[in-house]
């Protein structure tokens, strides 16, 4: 994908007024919730018959691709420390514990068909049940990234045959542990994994097809999706009852000046991230902006038709309405603004200019710095409710990063005044929000940024073999807000 399509400039916002926090309260039925994946925690990469991913492969043959040559190899060693990961969650409070599966622990081979590995499930299962005997629900995200390599190298999502695959592995998931996780997400951040994969190189694969590897991989993921929600809603729903959605992720693009060009460029920003995945989910199709757009760019470069890939009337269908509920992940804001210019990249992050509050959270190469923002969430969260007819909203990730340290004032306050925003956006502005979840419980592997980025409520202390786990202080204040259900 090129991002001359969507023609506009980002900067990053910088917030230099902090918020006054709101003194409503969360209410009755909102759910707390914190969040892990798979290969950023397990470890056991090569444990009991697990395979390789496509971050197993790759960073094992380049160690390079991340900051400090980290991978996930032993992580957070939670495939052998799951029980203290409970009693931390526990003690925490929360109603929800968001993970994720790794489909090389199920399928190691990864296909359709192909025999089940029983070790695998049986950790799962391990996991769910430990979960719920303490009150916790399980929410399970089936894919987090972690393509089992195998596939790969049949062109992973850039080959329709993923399809059959990954709804047999979805629907295998369904039946494994339908009978006690009501929450599914099918997908975590699928602009992510198919710009960021194969447009770029920013995560795994790496394949950095800019021209239109985003654009498949998004066209036959789109297509997973709904196909694994229909799957559940004919054979599962009935008797499991529980809830499938799709999660994406969403800065909240502020247009730089008043101008109207300024605006558009920041619709258009709304429309090529989150509304690439949503639109389709929840409108049918994608945006109308981006379909234009790319037809548009695609003949200007002399293609024969768009490189944006059509649905069919009857996939659109498929696809339409294939939600209980949709997910959001965001962590801060950027501005955007018109380039006049089609060929320059139209996107870029600055993160060199009077930041405030920043952490060390870097999108790959270039400088995307994480800024606190916090009414950045409750412009998001309005946009959302106008764009989509207000439906049921969950904050799937939300947290910010330092370096180490037990005394986490800047995670402290980022997560008071994102609360506090929320609120607005729930009491003031009548948004549908139903919950909200913290990223993350642990520090862990974060991707291109290895272990200098630390997201965890809790710390790790990765130069111990045991992976010693010591909650942070913003744990305490997260434990405070849930039980006394305010800020
Ligand atoms: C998005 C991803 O879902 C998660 O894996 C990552 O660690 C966090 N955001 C922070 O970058």
């Amino acid at each position: 994908m090129k991002f001359c399509e969507s023609v506009f400039i980002i900067s990053v916002f910088i917030q230099l007024v902090s918020t006054e926090l709101s003194s409503y309260n969360f209410p009755e039925n909102f759910v707390f919730g914190v969040a892990t994946a798979a290969y950023q925690i397990e470890g056991a990469f090569n444990e009991d018959g697990k395979t390789d991913s496509i971050w197993d492969y790759n960073l094992h043959k380049k160690p390079d691709w991340v900051i400090d040559q980290g991978n996930g190899d032993v992580a957070c060693d939670s495939y052998h420390k799951w029980e203290e990961d409970i009693q931390l969650i526990a003690n925490l409070g929360v109603d929800f514990y968001r993970f994720s599966i790794a489909w090389t622990r199920i399928f190691p081979s990864g296909y359709a068909g192909s025999k089940i590995n029983d070790a695998g499930v049986i950790y799962y299962n391990k996991l769910i049940d430990g979960l719920l005997a303490k009150g916790i629900t399980p929410m399970v995200t089936i894919y987090h990234w972690d393509l089992p390599q195998n596939l790969q190298r049949n062109g992973g999502w850039m080959n329709e045959t993923i399809v059959d695959n990954y709804v047999f592995y979805a629907r295998t998931l369904f039946e494994l542990y339908g009978d006690r996780v009501k929450h599914w997400i099918t997908f975590n951040e699928p602009f992510q994994i198919c710009e960021s994969g194969y447009s770029e190189t920013d995560l795994a694969p790496f394949l950095n097809d800019s021209g239109v590897g985003g654009y498949i991989c998004a066209h036959n993921l789109l297509i997973s999706h709904g196909r694994a929600y229909r799957e559940y809603e004919r054979t599962f729903k009935q008797n499991q009852g529980g809830k499938v959605a799709i999660t994406a992720h969403s800065f909240w693009f502020e247009p730089q000046g008043e101008s109207d060009s300024d605006r558009a460029a920041a619709e258009r920003a709304m429309q090529f991230w989150y509304g690439w995945f949503m639109h389709p989910v929840i409108k049918g199709n994608y945006p109308p902006i981006m379909i234009e757009r790319i037809d548009e760019i695609s003949q200007k470069e002399g293609f024969q038709k768009s490189r944006l890939p059509k649905f069919t009337e009857g996939q659109i269908e498929m696809i339409r309405g294939s939600f209980d509920f949709i997910g959001v992940n965001h962590y801060t804001t950027a501005l955007a603004s018109i380039s006049n210019n089609f060929n320059e990249p139209s996107f870029y992050f600055d993160g060199g200019v009077n930041r405030t509050e920043d952490s060390n959270w870097v999108k790959s190469s270039t400088s995307t710095w994480l800024n606190k923002v916090p009414w950045g969430l409750r412009k998001l969260l309005n946009w959302i409710k106008q764009e989509y007819n207000n439906p049921p909203v969950l904050i799937t990730e939300n947290g910010w990063s330092s370096s180490t340290g037990l005394e986490d004032s800047r995670r402290v306050s980022y997560l008071n005044e994102y609360l506090s925003e929320l609120l607005k956006a729930i009491h003031e502005d009548e948004c549908n929000v139903i919950g909200y979840t913290h990223w993350s419980l642990l520090d862990n592997f974060e991707w291109l940024k290895g272990y200098t980025a630390r997201f965890g409520l809790v710390e790790v202390d990765f130069n111990n073999p045991d992976r010693t786990r010591t909650p942070r202080k913003s744990y305490g204040v997260y434990q405070k807000i849930i039980s006394s259900r305010k800020i």
